[in-house]
């Protein structure tokens, strides 16, 4: 394909009017016409189909003997992830930028009888990713299951932070996923077999005005996965590799987030990181899509968030913190 997404002085081609001929439309409203009657007939039927599979999802695959790599292993949500995918049999190497953290998460998943490889990576940079790859293949093997779950917890508001800070929380957050699915991925391909979890957040739905480049990264992660799962379907995938999206709320990890919470008056509910990871490896066994940790109430609220009237979401948002505008 030309790349015409490099721009260079003088060479930008504009579209012909000749593309959007009149012959050319016909014959789209023709293949339209002929897509919606399809949809028509098989709407119900696949509709149904759709239900078996949901209820045949609720049996859990088994992940035993497999080889994960969970990036920020070494503490936090992290380690609570390496563990409950021990529990569960999985071998776990444990990818960290704080390798004593990774060691230590390492110790614990041998616990469950299971293998485990810590192992130092900065995932904001490419060739530290490549080189994870190498490292995890040759001593362990090659991955199945991807957790993208490292992730700077920057609550920072747009005018706070050096530029600096906000290309690092970019590079963490959201273009690390890049790099460690373009590593992985083709294993998976030619296995055809591979499970890839990212790590959002509920931010990642419902953005918040003091985290702005942290929502921006979250929200990228979502569109990432979502796009990503698409495009594993339309490859001939769908049944061989998976893709689920996670979007935690608040979880008690670092101190300095609590006490920002706190600080803030937040009164959004607080989970433990063994609450998140045990809904998370659940939600991953049954293959689901997405999971949205929160109780089923404050699910359902996101899920209409986008369609209700500006003025009524910022009435709800007061409920659970103090971020009405400041006099
Ligand atoms: N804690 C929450 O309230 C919360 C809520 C929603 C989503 N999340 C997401 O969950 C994930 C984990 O959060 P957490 O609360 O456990 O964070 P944490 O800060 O407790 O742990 C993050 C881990 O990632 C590692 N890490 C940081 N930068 C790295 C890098 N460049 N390369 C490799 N490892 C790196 C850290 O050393 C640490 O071990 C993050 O993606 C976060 O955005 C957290």
């Amino acid at each position: 394909m030309v790349q015409y997404f490099k721009h260079n002085d003088g060479e930008y081609a504009q579209a012909s009017p000749e593309l959007l001929d009149a012959s050319r439309l016909s014959r789209n409203w023709m293949d339209i016409l002929m897509r919606i009657v399809k949809v028509m007939v098989l709407f119900i039927p696949t509709l149904v189909y759709e239900a078996v599979l949901f209820l045949a999802g609720m049996e859990k695959k088994s992940i035993k003997g497999q080889i994960a790599l969970v990036t920020g292993g070494g503490n936090g949500l992290g380690r609570a992830l390496c563990l409950q995918l021990a529990k569960e049999g999985c071998n776990v190497a444990v990818a960290d930028i704080d390798f004593i953290a990774a060691e230590n998460t390492a110790q614990q998943v041998r616990e469950y009888g299971v293998r485990s490889l810590p192992l130092k990576v900065d995932v904001g940079v490419q060739q530290s990713v490549q080189q994870l790859k190498l490292d995890v293949e040759a001593k362990l093997g090659p991955v199945d299951i991807l957790i993208n779950n490292a992730g700077l917890l920057a609550l920072l508001s747009l005018s706070e932070g050096t530029p600096e800070d906000v290309q690092r929380i970019i590079d963490v957050n959201l273009t690390s996923h890049f790099w460690t699915i373009r590593a992985f991925k083709d294993g998976m391909m030619e296995r055809r077999r591979g499970h890839i979890m990212g790590v959002s957040s509920t931010f990642g739905i419902v953005a918040f005005g003091r985290a702005v480049c942290y929502s921006a990264t979250k929200y990228g992660v979502r569109g990432l996965m979502e796009a990503l799962n698409e495009e594993f379907y339309a490859n001939g995938y769908a049944n061989e590799i998976f893709t689920t999206c996670l979007y935690p709320g608040f979880v008690a990890t670092r101190m300095e987030l609590l006490e920002y919470l706190n600080q803030q008056g937040c009164r959004f509910p607080l989970q433990t990181p063994n609450t998140v990871a045990e809904l998370a490896i659940e939600g991953l066994l049954r293959n689901r899509f997405e999971i949205i940790t929160l109780p089923i109430y404050l699910r359902l609220a996101m899920k209409i968030y986008h369609i209700m009237p500006v003025g009524v979401t910022r009435l709800v948002g007061e409920i659970f913190s103090n971020n009405a505008p400041q006099p």
